[in-house]
C-alpha cells in the first residue's frame, strides 16, 4: 500500500486552486507516478456546466502532458463528511491511463480510506479491448 500522508498534502494544497463558483464544492486531486513524482489538479467548472473537468482527470491529464505513463496511486480531497470517491467518467479515465492503482480518498475531518480501481470500476472495459485493431506506434 502507498504512504497517503505526502500525496493527502500535496491534494490538499491543489485544492486552494478548485474554481468551484456554481457547486461551491472544491475538490483537490494528485496522481502519483511509478517512479514517485507527483502531479497535481483541481476540479475547474464553466458556466456551460457539462464542460466542468473533475479534479482527478486534471490531476491525470496534468501528468499525461507532462509525459508521464505509469501510475501508482491517484488521492482525492473535498471537505464533506463522507468520503468523495471518482465520478464514472473519471472512473472510466484512470482505468484506463493508470490501471488498477490505488484510490486514496480522504474527507474533511481527514479520515482516509484506501481502494483499488478494479473495485471501483468492476469488469472494466479498456484498452486491452482494442488492442487487436491498434496499428503501429501512436
Ligand atoms: N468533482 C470532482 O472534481 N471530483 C469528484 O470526484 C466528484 C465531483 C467536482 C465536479 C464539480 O465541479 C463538483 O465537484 C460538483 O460535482
Amino acid at each position: 500500500m502507498v504512504k497517503a500522508k505526502s500525496l493527502l498534502r500535496a491534494a490538499r494544497r491543489a485544492q486552494t486552486n478548485a474554481h468551484a463558483p456554481y457547486s461551491r464544492f472544491r475538490v483537490g486531486a494528485v496522481v502519483q507516478t511509478a517512479r514517485g513524482r507527483l502531479y497535481t489538479g483541481c476540479n475547474i467548472e464553466n458556466s456551460s456546466y457539462g464542460l466542468t473537468i473533475c479534479a482527478e482527470r486534471t490531476a491525470l491529464f496534468n501528468a499525461v502532458s507532462a509525459g508521464e505513463r505509469r501510475f501508482k496511486a491517484i488521492a482525492v480531497v473535498a471537505d464533506e463528511k463522507g468520503y468523495t470517491s471518482p465520478c464514472g467518467a473519471c472512473r472510466q479515465v484512470i482505468w484506463d491511463l493508470a490501471g488498477n492503482v490505488d484510490v486514496i480518498m480522504s474527507n474533511g475531518s481527514g479520515d482516509v480510506r484506501i481502494v483499488k480501481m478494479i473495485d471501483l470500476l468492476p469488469h472494466p472495459f479498456g484498452p486491452k479491448n482494442l488492442k487487436t485493431r491498434r496499428r503501429g506506434k501512436t
